[in-house]
């Protein structure tokens, strides 16, 4: 059979991105143009300016994504794109860029859920084994997603109010560290001890949903007090310590949801996948357990569009293409 080949379009946040995915498993061709140092003043991204950088970087990206694999549009066989959840004018970016393509070059369109392409990163690594749980940790989502088959996704757990990597950016923020903070706190915290002993937030014993506001006041908290009376903390045990609590929780939760559901599987999704400690901790849980566990290299974890196209396989196989009346949703669900 003649191989698929996937152009993929990825504008949730601050990364214009785009791919060639042949056969929903091999990366032709990538590019992502980030637009952090945009927002690094302002300490988070501000929706506004990420949209006009979409623009500006669109076509520009399309174009080396293309060139970068020596095809043209004609070589391509459908057009997949991000429809959400993410910031609407940064989202519609992509969506009308990918309408414009499909049209033009009359090839069907797939709009993909973000968070289904970050599960999918993984299938760019390993084939899924089913049942397969995966733990999605992104800037603006922290959930257990149990998948029976292809396409099928079960929220079996999310976060009742901070993001994970919304509570390191936070934390970033209280340490002066620029956004994002996550990766330095990572660097941080091997520098340093767990000395605070912060709270384990595990919420009811059966739940399976995740909390961190929590833990993120007490960082602050511990912050101010300290400051007030003219203590000096050290930034790398406080890193540490808010890691530690953090990643216990995310392990042991994501542990006993794999024996309660007996999964195959255990795949990472999402920008705090690429936390070391994390990697580390989940490696040493499952190590000596019957499962298999993939953790995407880090170029995989953070906003991508590779994954997009990985995702958007099973919906050329299956033929579930979007119309062209597609549009961006900010708030789609899973
Ligand atoms: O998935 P992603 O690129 O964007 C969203 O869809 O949200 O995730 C970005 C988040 C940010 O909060 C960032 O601080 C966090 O992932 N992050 C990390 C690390 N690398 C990125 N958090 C902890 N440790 C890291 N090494
Ligand atoms: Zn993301």
């Amino acid at each position: 059979a003649n191989s698929v080949n996937i152009l993929a379009i990825e504008t949730s946040c601050d990364e214009t991105a785009a791919a060639i995915i042949q056969d929903g498993k091999r990366i032709i061709s990538e590019v992502v143009a980030t637009q952090i140092d945009s927002h690094k003043r302002f300490g988070g991204v501000v929706p506004e300016i990420a949209s006009r950088h979409h623009v500006e970087q669109m076509t520009q990206v399309l174009e080396d994504t293309l060139q970068k694999a020596s095809l043209s549009m004609k070589d391509i066989d459908a057009v997949a794109v991000t429809e959400g959840p993410g910031l609407v004018g940064a989202l519609l970016v992509g969506v009308a860029t990918a309408k414009a393509l499909a049209f033009s070059h009359q090839l069907p369109l797939i709009g993909v859920h973000h968070i289904a392409g970050h599960i999918y990163a993984n299938q760019l690594i390993e084939s899924f084994q089913f049942p397969l749980l995966c733990l999605v940790v992104s800037g603006g989502h922290t959930e257990l997603v149990l998948m029976r088959e292809h396409g099928d996704y079960e929220v079996i757990g999310e976060t009742r109010d901070d993001a994970c990597g919304e509570a390191y950016d936070k934390v970033a923020r209280v340490l002066g560290i620029p956004y994002p903070g996550g990766p330095h706190v990572d660097r941080l915290a091997k520098q340093g001890e767990d000395t605070l002993h912060f709270p384990r937030i595990y919420l009811e014993e059966e739940s399976y949903d995740f909390s961190f506001s929590g833990l993120k006041s007490a960082v602050i908290n511990t912050v101010h007090n300290a400051k007030q009376k003219g203590e000096s903390l050290k930034k790398e045990d406080i890193a540490c310590s808010f890691q530690e609590s953090v990643v216990e929780v995310l392990v042991e939760k994501t542990y006993r949801a794999s024996k309660d559901y007996q999964v195959k599987h255990v795949v990472v999704a999402g920008g705090v996948a690429a936390n070391s400690r994390l990697r580390e901790a989940l490696g040493a849980r499952f190590k000596d357990e019957d499962v298999n566990l993939s953790v995407p290299p880090l170029s995989l974890c953070t906003d991508n569009a590779a994954m997009i196209g990985a995702a958007a396989f099973n919906d050329y196989k299956k033929g579930a293409f979007s119309g062209l009346e597609l549009n961006a949703n900010p708030g789609l669900d899973l």
